[in-house]
């Protein structure tokens, strides 16, 4: 075959290396490769270099003007009851009107739960093991009745793990939703690079290529056609939210509501930190922004921060929890005006090859990856809004096998929330002080999927079970 331009054009730009083997490699290697290739921007990787690598380390955040961004607190807390039930009456409208989707980011790797496959097919409930993505399926299903539009669902996946999430699904038969609405498109891949800012090899036929990070999905959302079906489909809000967090209200009127009325294009829930050292992103404000400054980039000194009450100063922790306008998404996307999301920079160890091409595991960082967040876009939004939620109704995360945010502790909070929805409705349940009841029960999405809709439903219930150990309500 001819030379490929492909190989001229990465040899102009320095990294001939990509196709060192080239010529050594069967035809179906040569083409995979030269697909791989063609999914590099070269000036965008020769931008990243200038920028994020050659000639730098690692650099920190800019800490410059830092304040606490303001938040809507909940009226449990002294927010103002009259706006938050405008708000929910708004998302209400907008939820019936059809012109809402949910949006899963499920392209992550999963890596510090050691668990082998798409995290969303993880089990996680306490009683019948439904998998993460089953409990999201279940609670859009019933939003979607309680409001009586069926809601479309939106789910980035990987490269790595795309087919094994669609075959899930197929196998699961989408957990009764109907497959005309559920969508799924694969986010976008950046390749790494070593220290002088050379795309690395993983063999000599592939490419050292990752996930761009869950701020691809605006891309993504982007190129995959998602935002021209949106618009077909009269929906102008997607609800966005992570895979590993089953406790989510997928849907919430009232953050719906709060990003309508207030004609915000980015809305986000924040809950008060646990602890100063709490895993999480702050909600700040930046030269008149808001901002969300990882946990990673905030200094401890600042996390610890206490104001004259003894209340913390950066108290607002991101649970990555956002409403995002449609066409805001595609703003972001392209990269017009010079709005565009920045890259990080993440020195990691890159399985690679050496000059002969034999396979080098690296004991300490060897190169570079390149990812975006979604939080980034905050201070290219309109109107930002952040509102309070209970942690406890909201955010239960699994992203460790022990510990902290793991299966033990997600489930143990699946378990206090349905005993609080039953305690609500009137049933004694013994908990102990923590509030988590004795006997393992699990309350199905699609009997109810908040306090309210649960009341609803254990009110119809002609004969109330006893809550007895295994106790499903479905
Ligand atoms: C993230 C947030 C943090 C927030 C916390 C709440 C970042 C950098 N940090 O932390 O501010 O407090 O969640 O739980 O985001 N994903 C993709 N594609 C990717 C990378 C990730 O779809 O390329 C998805 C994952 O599948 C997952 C989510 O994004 O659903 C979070 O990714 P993860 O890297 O685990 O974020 P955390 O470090 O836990």
């Amino acid at each position: 075959m001819s030379r490929p331009p492909l190989i001229d054009q990465f040899t102009r730009a320095g990294q001939a290396q990509v196709f060192a083997f080239f010529d050594r490699l069967a035809p179906e290697a040569q083409r995979q490769l030269l697909a791989e290739a063609a999914e590099i921007d070269l000036a965008e990787v020769d931008r990243l270099n200038r920028t994020l690598v050659l000639g730098r380390t690692a650099a920190g955040v800019n800490l410059a003007g830092l304040a606490p961004a303001p938040y809507e607190p909940l009226p449990a807390r002294g927010g103002p009851v009259v706006e938050w039930d405008r708000a929910k009456a708004a998302g209400e409208v907008a939820l019936r009107a059809g012109k809402v989707a949910a949006f899963t980011v499920a392209g992550g790797q999963g890596t510090r739960l050691g668990y082998d496959g798409p995290k969303g097919t993880f089990p996680v409930t306490p009683v019948k093991h439904k998998p993460l993505f089953q409990v999201f399926a279940e609670k859009i299903q019933a939003a979607g009745r309680r409001y009586g539009r069926p809601l479309h669902w939106f789910i980035m996946t990987s490269h790595q793990n795309h087919a094994a999430t669609e075959g899930f699904f197929a196998e699961n038969k989408f957990f009764g939703l109907d497959r005309a609405r559920v969508h799924f498109f694969r986010q976008g891949r950046m390749p790494a690079v070593d220290f002088e800012g050379r795309i690395m090899l993983e063999s000599p036929e592939v490419i050292a290529l990752s996930p761009d990070g869950h701020g691809g999905s605006l891309r993504a959302l982007d190129r995959s056609g998602a935002l021209d079906l949106m618009k077909r489909e009269g929906i102008d809000t997607l609800s966005y939210f992570q895979v590993d967090n089953p406790l989510v209200r997928c849907i919430d009127p009232a953050f719906i509501g709060w990003h309508v009325l207030r004609g915000s294009e980015m809305t986000s829930k924040m809950v008060p930190k646990a602890h100063a050292g709490e895993k999480v992103g702050h909600f700040c404000t930046q030269g008149g922004q808001v901002v969300v400054i990882e946990y990673s980039d905030l200094p401890a000194r600042m996390q610890a921060e206490t104001d004259a009450t003894g209340k913390l100063r950066y108290l607002a922790g991101s649970i990555a929890i956002h409403v995002l306008d449609r066409e805001f998404v595609r703003r972001m996307s392209s990269g017009t005006d010079g709005v565009a999301l920045p890259f990080h920079r993440a020195d990691k160890k890159i399985a690679t090859i050496d000059a002969t091409g034999n396979p080098v595991k690296p004991a300490k960082p060897n190169g570079v990856k390149f990812e975006m967040f979604v939080f980034d876009a905050l201070p290219f939004a309109r109107n930002t809004v952040v509102i309070e939620t209970a942690r406890a109704d909201d955010f239960s995360p699994v992203k460790n096998a022990e510990g902290a945010d793991s299966p033990q502790t997600c489930r143990d909070d699946q378990l206090r929330q349905f005993a609080r929805w039953l305690k609500a409705g009137g049933v004694a349940v013994q908990t102990d002080p923590t509030g988590l009841p004795g006997k393992v029960i699990e309350v199905s999405p699609l009997f109810g999927y908040d306090e309210d809709s649960f009341a609803e439903a254990w009110g119809r219930l002609p004969v109330k079970p006893a809550v007895a150990e295994g106790l499903y309500l479905e």
